[in-house]
């Protein structure tokens, strides 16, 4: 598959401009700013996109096969194209779909269908902002534990170097999605590392429950287990502690911010 790039200078939301022009947009188009005026995040938070410092991009996807998978191909994409230009940079998936480097943020995704035709899923467009060159004092701003390249390595990345990477590892994955899905949840499954740890879930009513992660099922959802019980939940989000990672990982971090 490959994915053809559609760069814009400016613009309200990637995801909202995708949306918008859908119909006449090639499956596989990636649309890329350069800045947003009114980036957005999943459950109506804001995504901070200032202008030339981080990667804004949606990926057209007009035959969705299984819509959760459109966001675990594009987890999986970014967390190659970080390990391909960072190598010690030890990056994670917290379920749903954030990539994480130790108990902070890099990367966020917001998949949004189209149209439903025949009861299911026509299109859908799925969001990435990657933090590139997101300097320190910038990502004290933001309102959650936020990394960058950049805040984790100590040097400024070439945005389209890094967009061109993400470009390639989304051409990979696309092809896993469309043709091999089993495999691309095994793979998102195993990028899942909180698994198996204990840890705050917050339900989309706000509602905290303090259990251990126990699973992910077939059709991503996540298993709760508290008191003995199962709880499963398709939206809601972890909130991730120092407890919530294991020793490695905080070390790796740890080590990473040193060599700064
Ligand atoms: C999240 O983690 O809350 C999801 C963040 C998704 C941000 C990206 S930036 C490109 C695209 N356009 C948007 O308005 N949002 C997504």
């Amino acid at each position: 598959m490959n994915i053809e790039i559609l760069e814009l200078d400016s613009v309200d939301s990637t995801n909202t401009y995708a949306r918008r022009h859908f119909a006449g947009l090639p499956d596989g188009t990636l649309v890329v700013s350069r800045h947003q005026t009114a980036g957005r995040g999943r459950l109506g938070r804001v995504w901070v996109s200032p202008p030339g410092v981080n990667i804004y991009g949606s990926l057209v996807i007009k035959n969705p096969g299984e819509p959760f998978l459109a966001g675990a191909l594009c987890a999986l994409a970014i967390m190659e194209a970080l390990q391909s230009a960072a190598p010690a940079v030890d990056a994670y998936v917290k379920w749903p779909n954030d990539v994480y480097v130790g108990n902070r943020k890099i990367a966020g995704i917001l998949c949004e269908s189209t149209e439903i035709a025949a009861g299911r899923v026509a299109g859908m467009v799925a969001g990435m902002g990657v933090n590139i060159n997101l300097a320190p004092e910038e990502l004290a701003r933001i309102d959650q534990p936020a990394t960058s390249l950049l805040a984790e390595t100590g040097r400024t990345y070439d945005l389209k170097k890094m967009t061109e990477r993400l470009v390639k590892s989304l051409s990979r994955y696309y092809i896993i999605y469309s043709g091999f899905p089993d495999r691309l949840f095994d793979a998102w499954k195993a990028a899942n590392r909180l698994i198996g740890r204990r840890l705050d879930f917050i339900r989309s009513g706000g509602e905290c429950l303090t259990g251990r992660f126990a699973d992910i099922t077939r059709d991503g959802n996540l298993l709760l287990e508290k008191d003995g019980e199962q709880y499963k939940f398709n939206c809601g989000e972890i909130r991730i502690s120092k407890t919530s990672l294991s020793a490695d990982q905080i070390i790796k971090q740890q080590e990473g911010r040193r060599n700064e």
